[in-house]
């Protein structure tokens, strides 16, 4: 994993890793807390060997013997016997391995020095228990030593340093216990978060929504923007903000869209509800028709319709009253805003919209549509599992499928293209839609794509030749203006 990839991973995830992080704080805060506290006392003896200080010689062996015997006396500190000699001087009820298991003693590297330490769930207890074995435990080592040479003992230990009293517990340490689970829980909080992504198949890139259309383009990245559920269409050309933008994109980059006939029939599907068709043709029509395009809006979605509601048009006889001759199309036919847009909301809701909308009537409808308009624009249902997009697609030049950001997998897109390719339906481009702002590469719309490709590299002729012509910045903005129309109305 690269570095880039890996701050990536904290970015996409944080949520995640910050949970897992806390959690585990929280957890090991908690059996912090239900831990009980212990409290020790500590002590020093200083061992010595009894010999002729005046002899050099002499002196040396006796400090080499002092360290080796260390040793062995740091293991009878925790033995039984001086537990026991300690249970009977103090009269404390405790059993005599659970005193053992509470004394360590430790040899203090290259010195005559012995610590040893005594836990207690009390600091007086602690100190008692120490206090006895400090009296106990040198009498204990002459008593040893006297038997085994059956002389005076050459061993002296001293207490150097008298057991310690402290009122600040030596365990839980709740500092060091909360920082070890935090940093736990940090490593698998990032743990998660690639295992996590490396399950997650959802489609957030427009490389990777391009790759399962077989390598069809993607026109264009629409960002995410909570104000699109209570202003799903703005309309104005003039907004600023990057959903409006992205739309302007969209109209240039659907300019280049290649179909047979001059005049384009598409249809725009997705896998599954609420992916943004709707709210994707009627700003795009708008869109289209600001410069001068004739545009459309076909309502096909006869379940769910919103096209009359998104542009706050009646939604009464329309395309299923068409379709059944019980309305002529002229007088259903609405207009959204100056005359540039028309709309053929839904109608009425029929019982079998899959057979009505794949009926020849359908067909007929489209062609004439075609004939009088440059742009003719169907929402449809989505395809995963309703047949309608499938039925009418081949009546289409192709269809553009939308794909919501972070929610469709790769799998469903790969399948509404293969339904609609053996339908007889071309795919011919994509759209992401919801588009989280960490996915549009700083903020900045296209991925390097075809379509945008060509839209920068236009526009950076025209720069160049506004540059060289005098009246630059004028002429530069007029070329720019008439591109975009020119490139949406080339359709004509
Ligand atoms: N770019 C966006 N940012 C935020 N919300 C969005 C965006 N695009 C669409 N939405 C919201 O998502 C919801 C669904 O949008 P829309 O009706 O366009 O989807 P749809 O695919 O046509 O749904 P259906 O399958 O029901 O026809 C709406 O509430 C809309 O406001
Ligand atoms: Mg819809």
């Amino acid at each position: 994993m690269t570095l880039r990839s890996f701050l990536g991973l904290i970015k996409d995830r944080w949520k995640l890793i910050v949970v897992v992080t806390l959690l585990a704080g929280a957890v090991s805060a908690g059996v912090t807390a239900r831990t009980t506290r212990m409290y020790s006392s500590s002590l020093t003896f200083f061992v010595s060997a009894q010999v002729d200080s005046s002899n050099v010689v002499q002196a040396y062996q006796a400090n080499l013997l002092s360290q080796q015997k260390v040793q062995s006396y740091a293991n009878l500190l925790t033995g039984p016997m001086l537990a026991s000699a300690v249970v009977q001087a103090t009269g404390i009820s405790m059993p005599t391995a659970e005193l053992q298991s509470r004394i360590s003693a430790q040899a203090v590297p290259q010195t005559v020095l012995l610590r040893a330490t005594v836990t207690s769930e009390s600091p007086r207890r602690a100190r008692e228990i120490a206090s006895a074995i400090a009296k106990i435990f040198p009498d204990q080592i002459n008593e040893l030593e006297h038997t085994a040479t059956g002389k005076a003992s050459t061993a002296v230990v001293q207490v150097v340093a008298p057991p310690s009293y402290s009122d600040a517990p030596v365990s839980p340490q709740p500092i060091r216990n909360v920082g070890t689970g935090l940093v736990l829980g940090l490593l698998a909080g990032l743990a998660l978060a690639a295992a996590a992504r490396s399950l997650d198949t959802t489609l957030k890139t427009a490389d990777q929504v391009s790759q399962m259309l077989g390598g069809k383009p993607v026109l264009g990245l629409i960002p995410y923007d909570p104000a699109t559920r209570s202003n799903p269409v703005p309309g104005d050309e003039s907004l600023a903000g990057p959903r409006m933008e992205a739309f302007r994109k969209l109209r240039v980059s659907f300019g280049f869209l290649e179909v047979d006939t001059p005049r384009k029939v598409v249809m725009f599907t997705s896998a599954l509800p609420n992916d943004g068709k709707s709210t994707t043709v009627c700003n795009l029509a708008i869109a289209l028709g600001t410069v001068g395009t004739r545009t459309v809006i076909v309502e096909c979605d006869m379940r769910r319709p919103q096209v009359g509601r998104y542009l706050g048009l009646p939604n009464g006889a329309g395309l299923t009253d068409v379709l059944l001759d019980r309305a002529r199309l002229e007088d259903v036919m609405q207009t959204w805003g100056d005359d540039s847009v028309d709309v053929l909301t839904s109608g009425m809701l029929p019982p079998n919209p899959g057979d009505l909308l794949g009926s020849r009537k359908m067909e007929q409808l489209i062609e004439r549509l075609r004939e009088r308009y440059e742009v003719v624009l169907l929402d449809m249902p989505p395809a995963l599992a309703l047949a309608d997009a499938a039925a009418v697609g081949r009546y289409c030049d192709g269809a553009i499928i939308v794909t919501r950001h972070g929610r469709t997998r790769a799998a469903q897109l790969r399948r509404v293209c293969d339904s609609l390719t053996s339908a007889g339906t071309p795919v011919l481009a994509g759209v992401l839609n919801m588009v989280r702002s960490r996915d549009t590469g700083g903020g900045r719309y296209g991925y390097g794509y075809g379509y945008y490709e060509a839209e920068r590299a236009q526009r950076k002729d025209a720069r160049l030749g506004a540059q060289a012509r005098p009246g630059g910045a004028e002429a530069e903005a007029e070329t720019q203006t008439a591109q975009a129309g020119g490139l949406a109305g080339s359709t004509t």
